[in-house]
């Protein structure tokens, strides 16, 4: 398949996150040169209006005026000031009412050029090789206009300073950038190091030695967060591995034993001739173990299926104390071949959402058990009632109980406790395992609390409606 990625994507993410950090980095300079740029050339502009305002008010002063046209004063301007006036770029001139003639001038002011139509106030003027900035203020005379004051200030030393700017911007862009850009690598080479840590020590963990885990020693960070979940996930999988490891060599374990005494009994019934009488008990105690065999196959398998993700369409209201109250009668008789006293405490009304047969399957496997571990003359209580979002069911039997030591594994696939292995009763140990499941299916539990010498009791509380 085409890999759709963009090419950068293929970059290495400290890389890419360098990148990003220097483009950033690279426009925030160029926008704040900008307005430096932008803000300086104004600041400079006001400047040189406020020198040339002086000027022009300090010139108007001291004009003199000869046979009506006015002229700069003598002594004063044309002896001194000239050449510093010309030094700092300064210019002025006296025009002509229509501001086409010139009446006088200081400085270099021809190189100033002249606007077609004369008006008062600040202009920019280009020149033959500099910019100019011109005042233009009317001279009066008596209420009339009768010339103009032009001064004018030349924008070169501006422009140098602005120049310098620019040089300084052009040259110290890149140092910036190849400064950030090589601290940007390393910080993120230095953020991103634990996690190419984390994915070598990852790599190396192979799927049949789960016990080996990231033990990561960093800070609590992001990165520390996701080495710790890692491991929890190892434990899990480490956990569910071994269960499952577990289950297959009991499941072939108890398979194997009834085979073997199939296997067993066919070799010693074929060693030698036997009656038709002998050969019809052989085969009566093969159909025993064939029996055996099914059951606990069918177990497996349904419990297999249990595991999977099942259907909720089949799900349907079911009256519990219904159920319950039809198992018992079921199981009555069972009970009294032992002498064994039921005594049915379920209430009526007890609604539960979920799947009937699974439902019977549990309690029945309680049931069982009852009979089976409760000796002779013995008492089973089985009671049902409802509390504001479950109803508890229970099965009681009175008997010997169950060590303290056996109680936590009661509920795992294939266990049994160890007084009753030997016995003839009970099965693979499968009962419990699948209760609990169908428990869980239903979004509830199982419990069970025994107090050695007087018996056990198993409590399953059930949602009315798992999920909500
Ligand atoms: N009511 C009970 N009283 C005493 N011990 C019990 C009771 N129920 C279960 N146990 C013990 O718990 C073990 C596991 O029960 P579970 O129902 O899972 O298996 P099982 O009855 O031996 O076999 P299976 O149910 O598959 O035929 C039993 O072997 C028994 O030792
Ligand atoms: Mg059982």
């Amino acid at each position: 398949m085409r890999d759709l990625r963009q090419p950068w994507q293929h970059l290495p993410l400290r890389l890419r996150l360098t990148l990003w950090y220097v483009v950033l980095l690279a426009l925030t300079v160029l926008l704040f040169g900008v307005y430096l740029h932008v803000q300086l050339e104004r600041r400079l502009i006001t400047s040189t209006d406020g020198a040339l305002t002086v000027m022009a008010t300090q010139m108007l002063s001291v004009l003199d005026e000869e046979a009506g046209q006015p002229q700069f004063e003598e002594s004063d301007f044309q002896a001194t000031r000239p050449p510093r006036l010309d030094e700092a770029g300064f210019a002025a001139r006296l025009l002509t009412p229509d501001g086409a003639g010139v009446w006088d001038g200081l400085g270099a002011y021809t190189d100033v050029p002249m606007l077609a139509e004369p008006g008062e106030g600040y202009s920019q003027r280009m020149g033959v090789d500099s910019e100019w900035r011109v005042l233009m203020q009317p001279v009066r005379h008596g209420g009339q206009i009768i010339g103009w004051l032009e001064v004018a200030q030349s924008l070169d030393s501006m422009e140098e300073t602005l120049g310098t700017l620019r040089e300084l911007l052009v040259l110290g862009l890149p140092l910036i950038l190849l400064l950030a850009g090589g601290g940007g690598f390393f910080l993120a080479e230095r953020a991103l190091r634990p996690i190419k840590d984390v994915t070598l020590t990852a790599r190396g963990i192979s799927a049949s030695d789960l016990s080996q885990r990231l033990n990561y020693g960093g800070p609590p960070d992001e990165v520390g967060q996701l080495a710790r979940t890692f491991d929890e996930m190892l434990d899990r999988l480490q956990v569910a591995w071994t269960q499952e490891r577990r289950f297959t060599a009991d499941a072939a374990h108890e398979l194997r034993t009834p085979l073997t005494v199939l296997k067993g009994q066919i070799e010693v019934t074929r060693s030698r001739a036997r009656s038709p009488n002998e050969y019809e008990l052989t085969l009566d105690q093969l159909k025993e173990q064939v029996e055996r065999l099914i059951r606990l196959s069918s177990d497996l398998l349904f419990l297999t299926r249990l595991d999977q993700a099942r259907p909720m369409q089949v799900w349907e209201e079911i009256d519990l104390g219904h159920l319950l109250a039809s198992l018992a009668d079921q199981i009555a008789p069972l009970l009294a071949t032992k002498q064994i006293q039921l005594t049915n405490d379920v209430m009526p009304h007890l609604l539960v959402y979920g799947e009937s047969d699974l439902l019977i399957r549990l309690f029945l496997n309680l049931l069982q058990n009852a009979y089976q571990y409760t000796p002779e003359d013995g008492q089973v209580t089985l009671g049902a009632r409802k509390d504001s979002e479950t109803v508890r069911v229970s099965v009681t039997n009175t008997g010997s109980g169950i060590p303290a030591a056996a109680l936590a594994h009661l509920f795992d696939r294939f266990y049994r406790v160890e007084e009753d292995r030997s016995r003839n009763t009970g099965g693979a140990g499968l009962g419990l395992a699948m209760a609990r499941e169908i428990a869980h299916v239903h979004g509830g539990t199982i419990t069970v609390e025994s107090d050695l010498g007087k018996g056990t009791i198993f409590v399953a509380p059930l949602p009315h409606y798992p999920g909500r």
